[in-house]
Protein backbone atom coordinates (compact mmCIF):
# COMPACT_ATOMS: atom_id res chain seq x y z
CA UNK A 1 0.00 0.00 0.00
CA UNK A 2 1.24 3.43 -0.97
CA UNK A 3 0.81 6.18 2.07
CA UNK A 4 0.76 9.90 1.25
CA UNK A 5 2.06 12.53 3.19
CA UNK A 6 1.27 16.27 2.62
CA UNK A 7 2.74 17.72 6.15
CA UNK A 8 5.83 16.98 8.39
CA UNK A 9 3.50 15.34 11.04
CA UNK A 10 1.95 13.13 8.41
CA UNK A 11 5.52 12.41 7.03
CA UNK A 12 7.13 11.32 10.51
CA UNK A 13 4.06 9.53 11.63
CA UNK A 14 3.78 7.32 7.92
CA UNK A 15 7.63 7.05 8.02
CA UNK A 16 7.76 5.73 11.49
CA UNK A 17 4.89 2.92 10.35
CA UNK A 18 6.26 1.77 7.17
CA UNK A 19 10.16 2.14 8.43
CA UNK A 20 8.51 0.11 11.48
CA UNK A 21 7.10 -2.68 9.11
CA UNK A 22 10.46 -3.13 7.71
CA UNK A 23 12.61 -2.45 11.47
CA UNK A 24 16.28 -2.29 11.24
CA UNK A 25 15.93 -1.89 6.89
CA UNK A 26 17.38 0.23 4.73
CA UNK A 27 15.23 3.27 3.50
CA UNK A 28 15.28 4.84 0.17
CA UNK A 29 14.10 7.85 -1.34
CA UNK A 30 13.83 9.13 -5.13
CA UNK A 31 13.20 13.15 -4.96
CA UNK A 32 10.94 14.11 -8.17
CA UNK A 33 9.17 17.49 -9.21
CA UNK A 34 6.23 15.15 -10.19
CA UNK A 35 4.72 15.25 -14.03
CA UNK A 36 6.21 11.57 -13.41
CA UNK A 37 7.98 9.35 -16.61
CA UNK A 38 8.96 6.39 -17.29
CA UNK A 39 12.47 7.85 -16.46
CA UNK A 40 11.29 8.21 -12.75
CA UNK A 41 9.63 4.90 -12.44
CA UNK A 42 13.42 3.39 -13.50
CA UNK A 43 14.63 5.16 -10.47
CA UNK A 44 12.06 3.68 -8.16
CA UNK A 45 12.61 0.36 -9.63
CA UNK A 46 16.53 0.13 -8.63
CA UNK A 47 15.35 1.67 -5.11
CA UNK A 48 13.08 -0.75 -4.83
CA UNK A 49 15.77 -3.43 -5.70
CA UNK A 50 18.03 -2.26 -3.11
CA UNK A 51 16.24 -0.74 -0.39
CA UNK A 52 13.35 -2.13 1.98
CA UNK A 53 11.23 1.51 1.72
CA UNK A 54 11.11 3.46 -0.99
CA UNK A 55 9.59 6.83 -0.02
CA UNK A 56 9.56 9.56 -3.38
CA UNK A 57 9.07 12.95 -2.83
CA UNK A 58 7.04 14.74 -5.24
CA UNK A 59 7.54 18.78 -4.70
CA UNK A 60 8.06 22.21 -7.09
CA UNK A 61 10.81 23.20 -5.63
CA UNK A 62 10.65 27.16 -6.54
CA UNK A 63 13.87 28.20 -5.27
CA UNK A 64 15.35 26.34 -8.06
CA UNK A 65 12.99 28.28 -10.91
CA UNK A 66 14.36 31.76 -11.63
CA UNK A 67 11.72 34.22 -11.98
CA UNK A 68 10.50 34.38 -15.74
CA UNK A 69 11.32 29.92 -15.74
CA UNK A 70 8.79 27.86 -16.07
CA UNK A 71 7.47 27.32 -12.62
CA UNK A 72 4.09 28.36 -13.65
CA UNK A 73 3.43 26.54 -16.60
CA UNK A 74 5.45 23.57 -14.75
CA UNK A 75 3.22 20.16 -15.47
CA UNK A 76 1.33 19.42 -12.41
CA UNK A 77 -0.03 15.36 -12.74
CA UNK A 78 -0.72 14.80 -9.11
CA UNK A 79 -3.27 12.05 -9.84
CA UNK A 80 -1.63 10.25 -12.76
CA UNK A 81 2.06 10.48 -10.80
CA UNK A 82 0.20 8.39 -7.77
CA UNK A 83 -1.14 5.31 -9.69
CA UNK A 84 2.97 4.97 -11.05
CA UNK A 85 4.00 4.82 -7.29
CA UNK A 86 1.44 2.59 -6.80
CA UNK A 87 2.14 0.55 -9.21
CA UNK A 88 5.96 0.91 -8.75
CA UNK A 89 5.52 -0.43 -5.15
CA UNK A 90 6.10 2.87 -3.23
CA UNK A 91 5.83 2.79 0.38
CA UNK A 92 5.14 6.96 1.04
CA UNK A 93 4.98 9.68 -1.22
CA UNK A 94 5.75 12.67 0.28
CA UNK A 95 3.76 15.75 -1.00
CA UNK A 96 4.17 18.73 0.67
CA UNK A 97 3.22 22.62 -0.18
CA UNK A 98 6.24 24.78 -0.39
CA UNK A 99 5.01 26.40 2.14
CA UNK A 100 5.39 23.11 4.45
CA UNK A 101 8.86 22.94 3.40
CA UNK A 102 9.25 26.30 3.47
CA UNK A 103 7.37 27.24 6.54
CA UNK A 104 9.64 30.79 7.25
CA UNK A 105 8.89 31.73 3.92
CA UNK A 106 12.11 31.69 1.31
CA UNK A 107 15.29 30.19 3.40
CA UNK A 108 17.83 32.74 4.46
CA UNK A 109 20.70 30.46 5.15
CA UNK A 110 21.06 28.22 1.74
CA UNK A 111 23.71 25.56 0.57
CA UNK A 112 26.14 26.94 -1.79
CA UNK A 113 26.80 25.03 -5.08
CA UNK A 114 30.02 27.02 -5.29
CA UNK A 115 32.02 27.17 -8.88
CA UNK A 116 30.59 24.15 -10.17
CA UNK A 117 26.98 25.50 -9.94
CA UNK A 118 28.00 28.61 -11.83
CA UNK A 119 28.95 26.79 -14.69
CA UNK A 120 27.11 24.99 -17.74
CA UNK A 121 23.32 24.79 -16.35
CA UNK A 122 23.96 27.34 -13.72
CA UNK A 123 25.63 29.91 -16.27
CA UNK A 124 22.09 30.35 -17.54
CA UNK A 125 20.34 29.48 -14.25
CA UNK A 126 22.04 31.91 -11.73
CA UNK A 127 20.88 30.37 -8.59
CA UNK A 128 19.40 27.19 -9.45
CA UNK A 129 21.89 24.86 -8.44
CA UNK A 130 21.73 26.57 -4.67
CA UNK A 131 17.76 25.91 -4.78
CA UNK A 132 18.24 22.60 -5.76
CA UNK A 133 21.20 21.72 -3.45
CA UNK A 134 18.84 23.57 -0.49
CA UNK A 135 15.79 21.58 -1.05
CA UNK A 136 18.12 18.01 -1.63
CA UNK A 137 19.54 18.51 2.01
CA UNK A 138 16.59 19.34 3.73
CA UNK A 139 14.57 16.67 2.16
CA UNK A 140 17.39 14.20 3.15
CA UNK A 141 16.42 15.29 6.62
CA UNK A 142 13.02 15.41 6.53
CA UNK A 143 13.07 11.52 4.70
CA UNK A 144 15.81 10.30 6.62
CA UNK A 145 17.53 7.71 4.04
CA UNK A 146 19.99 5.66 3.89
CA UNK A 147 20.12 5.23 -0.17
CA UNK A 148 19.21 8.31 -3.00
CA UNK A 149 18.72 7.46 -6.20
CA UNK A 150 19.50 10.16 -9.05
CA UNK A 151 19.29 10.23 -12.68
CA UNK A 152 22.49 10.73 -14.81
CA UNK A 153 20.33 12.65 -17.68
CA UNK A 154 20.92 15.53 -14.62
CA UNK A 155 24.85 14.66 -14.75
CA UNK A 156 25.95 18.51 -13.13
CA UNK A 157 23.05 18.18 -10.44
CA UNK A 158 24.02 14.51 -9.63
CA UNK A 159 27.77 15.23 -9.21
CA UNK A 160 26.84 18.78 -6.67
CA UNK A 161 24.59 16.28 -4.70
CA UNK A 162 27.33 13.57 -4.78
CA UNK A 163 29.65 16.65 -4.10
CA UNK A 164 27.38 17.98 -1.55
CA UNK A 165 26.80 14.46 0.72
CA UNK A 166 30.66 14.38 0.92
CA UNK A 167 31.93 17.33 1.63
CA UNK A 168 28.94 18.10 4.40
CA UNK A 169 28.89 14.32 5.54
CA UNK A 170 25.34 13.93 5.08
CA UNK A 171 25.68 9.82 5.37
CA UNK A 172 23.82 9.29 2.49
CA UNK A 173 24.65 6.72 -0.46
CA UNK A 174 23.90 8.36 -3.60
CA UNK A 175 22.92 6.07 -6.22
CA UNK A 176 23.21 6.96 -9.83
CA UNK A 177 20.59 5.71 -12.87
CA UNK A 178 21.58 5.92 -16.63
CA UNK A 179 19.21 8.17 -18.60
CA UNK A 180 15.46 6.31 -19.57
CA UNK A 181 15.28 7.41 -23.55
CA UNK A 182 12.29 7.03 -25.69
CA UNK A 183 13.04 4.82 -28.68
CA UNK A 184 14.25 7.74 -30.83
CA UNK A 185 16.87 8.50 -28.46
CA UNK A 186 14.98 11.66 -27.01
CA UNK A 187 15.92 12.03 -23.22
CA UNK A 188 12.75 11.41 -21.62
CA UNK A 189 12.11 14.67 -19.50
CA UNK A 190 8.81 16.50 -18.15
CA UNK A 191 9.47 19.08 -20.34
CA UNK A 192 9.10 16.88 -23.16
CA UNK A 193 5.04 17.38 -23.16
CA UNK A 194 5.82 21.22 -23.80
CA UNK A 195 7.16 19.92 -27.39
CA UNK A 196 5.23 19.57 -30.46
CA UNK A 197 5.36 16.95 -32.96
CA UNK A 198 7.90 18.87 -35.06
CA UNK A 199 9.72 20.13 -31.92
CA UNK A 200 10.08 16.54 -30.82
CA UNK A 201 11.78 15.53 -34.26
CA UNK A 202 13.72 18.57 -33.99
CA UNK A 203 14.63 17.64 -30.23
CA UNK A 204 16.64 14.75 -31.26
CA UNK A 205 19.40 16.74 -32.41
CA UNK A 206 20.69 16.79 -29.27
CA UNK A 207 20.89 13.01 -28.61
CA UNK A 208 22.19 12.78 -32.36
CA UNK A 209 25.02 15.11 -31.16
CA UNK A 210 25.99 13.47 -28.58
CA UNK A 211 26.19 9.93 -30.50
CA UNK A 212 28.06 12.19 -32.87
CA UNK A 213 30.77 13.13 -30.76
CA UNK A 214 31.12 9.38 -28.94
CA UNK A 215 31.84 8.24 -32.22
CA UNK A 216 35.02 10.53 -32.50
CA UNK A 217 36.32 9.53 -29.07
CA UNK A 218 38.94 7.86 -30.70
CA UNK A 219 40.26 11.42 -32.03
CA UNK A 220 40.45 13.02 -29.30
CA UNK A 221 38.43 15.62 -27.28
CA UNK A 222 38.45 18.45 -29.87
CA UNK A 223 37.18 16.29 -32.55
CA UNK A 224 34.33 14.63 -29.99
CA UNK A 225 33.26 18.13 -28.84
CA UNK A 226 33.85 19.57 -33.00
CA UNK A 227 31.50 16.78 -34.50
CA UNK A 228 28.72 17.48 -30.97
CA UNK A 229 28.59 21.25 -31.84
CA UNK A 230 28.82 20.77 -35.62
CA UNK A 231 25.38 18.32 -35.47
CA UNK A 232 23.51 21.00 -33.35
CA UNK A 233 23.92 23.88 -35.28
CA UNK A 234 23.09 22.36 -38.57
CA UNK A 235 20.14 22.18 -37.26
CA UNK A 236 18.63 26.07 -37.57
CA UNK A 237 15.77 24.64 -35.42
CA UNK A 238 17.66 24.46 -32.21
CA UNK A 239 19.68 26.93 -30.74
CA UNK A 240 22.48 25.78 -28.69
CA UNK A 241 23.33 26.92 -25.38
CA UNK A 242 26.66 24.60 -24.71
CA UNK A 243 28.36 21.66 -25.60
CA UNK A 244 30.96 20.73 -23.37
CA UNK A 245 33.56 17.71 -22.06
CA UNK A 246 34.02 17.31 -18.41
CA UNK A 247 35.96 15.39 -16.29
CA UNK A 248 33.69 13.23 -14.54
CA UNK A 249 36.01 13.36 -11.24
CA UNK A 250 36.21 17.59 -11.14
CA UNK A 251 33.20 18.64 -13.76
CA UNK A 252 35.48 20.94 -15.26
CA UNK A 253 36.47 20.54 -19.24
CA UNK A 254 38.84 18.63 -20.08
CA UNK A 255 41.87 19.00 -21.67
CA UNK A 256 42.92 18.49 -25.08
CA UNK A 257 44.82 15.47 -24.92
CA UNK A 258 42.52 13.91 -22.09
CA UNK A 259 42.35 10.56 -22.01
CA UNK A 260 39.76 8.14 -20.51
CA UNK A 261 35.84 8.58 -19.66
CA UNK A 262 34.80 12.00 -19.78
CA UNK A 263 31.25 13.26 -20.19
CA UNK A 264 29.89 15.19 -23.02
CA UNK A 265 27.08 17.92 -22.15
CA UNK A 266 24.89 19.59 -24.19
CA UNK A 267 21.89 22.08 -23.69
CA UNK A 268 19.75 23.85 -26.38
CA UNK A 269 16.83 25.72 -26.60
CA UNK A 270 14.19 23.61 -29.16
CA UNK A 271 11.38 26.59 -29.42
CA UNK A 272 10.86 28.34 -26.40
CA UNK A 273 11.97 24.67 -24.51
CA UNK A 274 15.29 24.18 -22.89
CA UNK A 275 16.42 20.84 -23.15
CA UNK A 276 19.73 19.40 -21.70
CA UNK A 277 21.07 15.82 -22.18
CA UNK A 278 24.71 13.94 -21.76
CA UNK A 279 26.50 10.89 -22.42
CA UNK A 280 30.15 9.05 -20.86
CA UNK A 281 32.50 8.89 -23.61
CA UNK A 282 35.80 7.40 -23.53
CA UNK A 283 38.28 9.32 -25.12
CA UNK A 284 41.52 8.43 -26.12
CA UNK A 285 44.06 10.02 -28.88
CA UNK A 286 45.74 13.27 -28.49
CA UNK A 287 43.46 15.82 -30.56
P1 LIG B 1 12.97 15.95 -11.75
O1 LIG B 1 13.35 16.70 -12.98
O2 LIG B 1 11.55 15.58 -11.52
O3 LIG B 1 13.84 14.63 -11.75
C1 LIG B 1 13.77 13.76 -10.64
C2 LIG B 1 14.85 12.70 -10.79
O4 LIG B 1 14.58 11.92 -11.96
C3 LIG B 1 16.26 13.30 -10.97
O5 LIG B 1 17.20 12.51 -10.26
C4 LIG B 1 16.47 13.18 -12.47
O6 LIG B 1 17.84 13.10 -12.86
C5 LIG B 1 15.75 11.87 -12.77
N1 LIG B 1 15.39 11.76 -14.19
C6 LIG B 1 14.70 12.65 -14.94
N2 LIG B 1 14.62 12.24 -16.22
C7 LIG B 1 15.29 11.05 -16.29
C8 LIG B 1 15.56 10.11 -17.34
N3 LIG B 1 15.15 10.30 -18.59
N4 LIG B 1 16.27 9.01 -17.02
C9 LIG B 1 16.73 8.79 -15.75
N5 LIG B 1 16.48 9.64 -14.72
C10 LIG B 1 15.77 10.74 -14.98
O7 LIG B 1 15.71 16.73 -10.82
C11 LIG B 1 14.74 17.16 -10.21
O8 LIG B 1 13.46 16.77 -10.45
C12 LIG B 1 14.89 18.18 -9.08
O9 LIG B 1 15.96 19.04 -9.36
C13 LIG B 1 15.05 17.54 -7.67
C14 LIG B 1 16.33 16.69 -7.57
C15 LIG B 1 13.80 16.68 -7.33
C16 LIG B 1 15.15 18.67 -6.61
O10 LIG B 1 14.06 19.51 -6.66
Amino acid sequence: MTAVAHTRDELAQLRADVVERAAGRQVAVVMTMGALHAGHAELIRQARLRADVVIVSIFLNPLQFAPGEDLAKYPRTFDADLVLCRDEGVDLIFAPTPEVVYPDGEPIVRVSAGPVGDRLEGASRPGHFDGVLTVVAKLFHLTGPDLAFFGQKDAQQLWLITRMVRDLDLGVEIVAVPTVRDDAGLALSSRNGYLSEQERRDALALSSALRAGAGHGGEGARAVVAAARQLVTERSAVELDYVELVDPQTFSPVSADHNGDAVLLVAARVGPTRLIDNVTVKVTGKG
